[in-house]
């Protein structure tokens, strides 16, 4: 048995959590720093910083007693190194660096990424491979063919905002706070009239995705002002968060449906923040020709125990944590480059 301590600040959460041999929390901390954000509208990295730098050891000591865990009951430490924000990765990396190197444990530097798609072995029932998985969240909309743990190909992904992105930016328009996408998809529930139709992006002959198209649509439907608020004749906002919802979930479920039979994979997963989206849940599931893993919504926004989950599948990266190791902000086009801190990730 193989314990992990997990700590995770790429964005805006700082989480912290003990999962055991990759499929089983026993703790999962969060805090959340959205009421900070809520103020700017979005994230300010140095804002977002130094919030990981107060809420860390606070979330890490309650991960470990939610886990009735002492630190001896430890046998590796993992950390998200990328990609993200460097301020907050930094924050992060470094607290397991010195956590590791106290205890004499080794480190494990995980990529946020293959973190999300791992949360769906947190479930009870185990995905079989190869899968399809849809990776949507605030910075990252990607398919991914996953042949094995750590062989990844990149099928496609977005070409300009991500799922989550667009949600946010549309759920400003209406004057809804952040992130976006819960206020957004609870105001769609709301909608009396279902007949608006916003543009979908389907980029026919190729696996990629594309949102700001649609977002542009949106802020059109609304007739949206010099003074950024749509007009008073506009749309209600109801019929337009729905009208907007059903767009982004229609294309994100058809593409992976698709693609999942054109792979013959044996397992659809999703993950990531927009995962939670409950629209998107029940379109994957009626339109997949192949077995659905979606976490449970506090395991598709950012949380600490998928990175514990997929720190366990990479005992070869594992570091000494007195060497130098850095954080890896940015996701090559390729796909993730961990493979630079000694992390066996390869995408395409
Ligand atoms: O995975 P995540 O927590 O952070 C990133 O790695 O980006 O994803 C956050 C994103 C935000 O854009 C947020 O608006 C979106 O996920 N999100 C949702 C829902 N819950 C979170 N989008 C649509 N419906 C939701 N229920
Ligand atoms: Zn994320």
């Amino acid at each position: 048995m193989r314990r992990i301590l997990a700590i995770e600040t790429s964005c805006d959460e700082t989480a912290g959590a003990v999962v055991v041999d990759g499929r089983r929390a026993l703790s999962s901390v969060v805090a959340s720093q959205d009421e900070l954000h809520a103020e700017t509208g979005g994230v300010v990295p140095e804002v977002a910083a130094r919030q990981h730098l107060r809420a860390l050891l606070p979330v890490v000591r309650q991960a470990l007693r939610d886990a009735e865990c002492g630190w001896q009951d430890l046998d590796a430490v993992a950390a998200t190194a990328g990609p993200g924000l460097p301020g907050a990765l930094v924050v992060g990396l470094n607290a397991a660096r010195g956590i590791a190197y106290a205890r004499g444990l080794p480190l494990i530097p995980v990529d946020h990424i293959e973190g999300h798609v791992c949360a769906n072995w947190l479930g009870e029932r185990e995905p079989p491979l190869p899968a399809l998985a849809l990776v949507v969240s605030g910075g990252h909309t990607e398919l991914l063919l996953m042949e094995d743990h750590g062989r990844f190909r990149r099928l496609g992904g977005t070409r300009d905002d991500a799922a989550g992105e667009a949600f946010d930016k549309v759920a400003r328009l209406l004057g809804l706070g952040y992130p976006g996408g819960p206020p957004l998809s609870a105001l769609a529930r709301r909608a009396s009239e279902r007949t608006l139709r916003l543009p979908r992006a389907w980029m026919r002959g190729s696996d990629d995705f594309s949102f700001s198209g649609l977002k542009t649509a949106a802020a059109h439907a609304l007739r949206v002002g010099g003074d950024g608020r749509p007009a008073r004749d506009a749309p209600p906002p109801a019929e337009l968060a729905w009208a907007f919802e059903e767009s982004v979930a229609d294309v994100l479920s058809k593409k992976a449906a698709r693609v999942a039979a054109r792979e013959q994979v044996r397992a659809l997963l999703v993950a990531g923040g927009v995962a939670a989206n409950p629209r998107l849940r029940e379109l994957v599931r009626e339109r997949s020709p192949v077995d659905v893993f979606i976490p449970p919504p506090e395991l598709c926004t950012d949380n600490a125990a998928m990175i514990g989950a997929a720190a366990f599948r990479h005992p070869e990266a594992a570091t000494d944590p007195a060497a130098p190791l850095d954080i890896v902000p940015t996701a090559s086009r390729g796909g993730l480059r961990l493979a630079a801190a000694g992390a066996a990730v390869r995408y395409g």
